[in-house]
């Protein structure tokens, strides 16, 4: 294993900062409940801790409009409090990824107050403004992912400012040639303090058409999400947007042992695009991992997902490292998409998968969605578009984190409202319970981790799809050189099967049953699986 890197052997456990741990009663989760939580995070056998925005910020996409790229938002902390959560989590052996939003800032950066005070102040070309339209609206019809035009007229100068999610998100030049090395530094700036990657924010829309061309009607659009009226062909994903993210990927390399991560949401042909070249070394000079959201977003059943998964091993360039994800801060929770029960066999398949996982805090203990009463809906596209706001609302996905079953959860003192709503079932779906309980979710969760990291063949090894002839089931082996390997079988339906993997070997044992429960040897020529049930089964060498 000793060739592979950290973001590839290891598992990246993602924390809101807002909804983990309240150490100071505002309500609103900081560094220091973090930290003071580092216990459980190692107990996970994560390696790697990616947080969202800490920056100082106006709160407008909750700290994804960055005022400052280099300090701590007071919310959250300190820079002492930063460093003292840093040098634990290194001090634990664990990695910590930050945040970076290089796509825009907020409107209450410097560099956004100055450019917005006059057209010829030299900042001015850092941002993208242009005159109104002929008509004397919008200069294009390109629209906010959160509803609306992605113009802002700016009365003080008489033009308009692009931004493709709040209004208080202007979107930074980078075709200004000032814009990215001010951006490198402030990646040095966290990287000389010690950080070992960054999750790049929708780094697939860096760059924007220069002519600021109108988009074309997207004849798909299935009437519901207005952004998806168009087709984002001058907005998203293009090519010069490679280089760069080269750039970006060659300050990682003045740095030992650094990686990034990119948002993307893209097919797997264009996708794959964003790891770049292979140089000499083997390594790639664009991003270490470019996000793959397959999981999030197809329908869960075995073929499609096995599809998927076959379709993506096919695709990625020779020596490019895979990954997969279940939810994040923008997704429904998985638990709500397909149930409690396959929620545990999702668990199981991106902890068997090839390719980094990253876990959703709350996902090892099957955290649901939460419906959130209108007066505490807050994320800007629920509340731009009351409408859909079911649809595309964030809130219900970033509630507080269910420790335990005291009134708030333990995540914040008693007496306070925490910021978000608590979920309705925190009392029976929360840490404490489910440590009494050797059969939980998260018990199943750290079975899984606990095998992935002590076995070379599921955390390194090359992946095979089995075809097994069963519907919905979806079988496949994980094996390396010289060490045990595993065959995984997982059923994504309600319907028991029998199974002959008699091809594979006559007999294997039960690793890991996602009812914690079944062990023992088990018949490949005769192999009952039951309703929801996945097993990792060890063929010994
Ligand atoms: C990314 C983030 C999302 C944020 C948006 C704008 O998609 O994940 O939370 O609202 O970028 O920064």
């Amino acid at each position: 294993m000793e060739r592979f890197s950290w973001w590839q052997k290891g598992i990246i456990y993602q924390v809101y900062p807002r909804s983990y741990q309240d150490s100071n009663g505002d309500g609103i989760g900081d560094l220091a409940g973090i930290h003071q939580r580092l216990d459980y995070i190692q107990s996970l056998n994560v390696d790697a801790i990616w947080l969202s925005p800490i920056y100082p910020s106006p709160m407008h996409d909750f700290g994804y409009d960055v005022a400052d790229y280099c300090d701590i938002n007071p919310i959250f902390g300190s820079m002492d409090d930063f460093d003292a959560l840093q040098e634990d989590i290194h001090a634990r052996g664990l990695k910590l990824i930050l945040d970076l939003v290089p796509n825009h800032s907020s409107n209450e950066h410097p560099w956004f107050v100055e450019s917005r005070s006059s057209r010829d102040n030299p900042k001015r070309d850092w941002y993208i403004w242009r005159d109104p339209g002929l008509d004397g609206g919008p200069p294009n019809n390109w629209l906010s992912f959160f509803g609306g035009p992605a113009w802002t007229y700016d009365e003080h100068t008489g033009q308009y400012y692009l931004h493709q999610f709040v209004t208080q998100q202007p979107e930074l030049n980078y075709r200004h040639p000032d814009v990215l090395p001010a951006m490198l530094d402030n990646m040095r700036f966290w990287l000389g303090k010690g950080v070992d990657g960054f999750r790049v924010d929708v780094i697939w829309l860096m760059l924007k058409d220069e002519l600021l061309r109108n988009e074309p009607p997207n004849p798909g659009w299935g009437g519901v999400k207005p952004f998806e009226s168009l087709q984002h062909i001058h907005t998203q994903n293009l090519s010069g947007v490679h280089d760069l993210i080269k750039q970006m990927r060659a300050v990682l390399d003045e740095y030992n042992d650094r990686m990034m991560v990119g948002e993307i949401y893209l097919p797997n042909q264009d996708l794959v695009k964003y790891y770049g070249a292979r140089r000499a070394d083997g390594s790639f000079d664009e991003c270490h991992l470019p996000f793959n959201f397959q999981l999030l977003q197809m329908e869960w059943d075995a073929q499609t997902v096995q599809d998927a998964v076959d379709a993506y091993e096919a695709v990625l360039p020779e020596g490019a490292w895979p990954n997969w994800v279940l939810g994040n801060h923008d997704k429904h929770r998985v638990a709500t998409r397909i149930g409690q029960a396959q929620a545990r066999v999702a668990n199981m398949l991106i902890l068997t998968l090839r390719g980094t996982p990253t876990t959703y805090y709350g996902e090892e203990i099957g955290m649901e969605n939460v419906s959130i009463p209108l007066e505490f809906v807050q994320d800007p596209p629920a509340v731009n578009q009351p409408e859909i706001a079911h649809i595309v609302g964030r809130d219900p996905i970033r509630t507080p984190m269910q420790w335990n079953n005291s009134s708030n959860a333990g995540f914040t003192e008693e007496s306070i409202v925490p910021w978000l709503p608590l979920a309705a079932d925190y009392q029976d779906r929360n840490v404490e319970q489910q440590e009494k309980e050797p059969t939980s979710m998260l018990g199943l969760y750290r079975a899984l981790t606990g095998l992935r990291r002590s076995e070379p063949a599921l955390a390194v090894g090359d992946y095979v799809s089995v075809g097994t002839n069963a519907a919905n089931v979806f079988a496949y082996q994980r094996s390396a050189a010289g060490v045990d390997s595993f065959l995984i079988v997982l059923n994504f339906g309600e319907q028991s099967h029998t199974l002959d993997l008699s091809q594979i070997a006559s007999q294997a044992t039960i690793a890991v049953a996602t009812d914690m429960q079944r062990s023992g040897v088990v018949d490949l020529s005769n192999l009952v699986l039951g309703p929801n049930e996945g097993l990792v089964l060890i063929r010994y060498k």
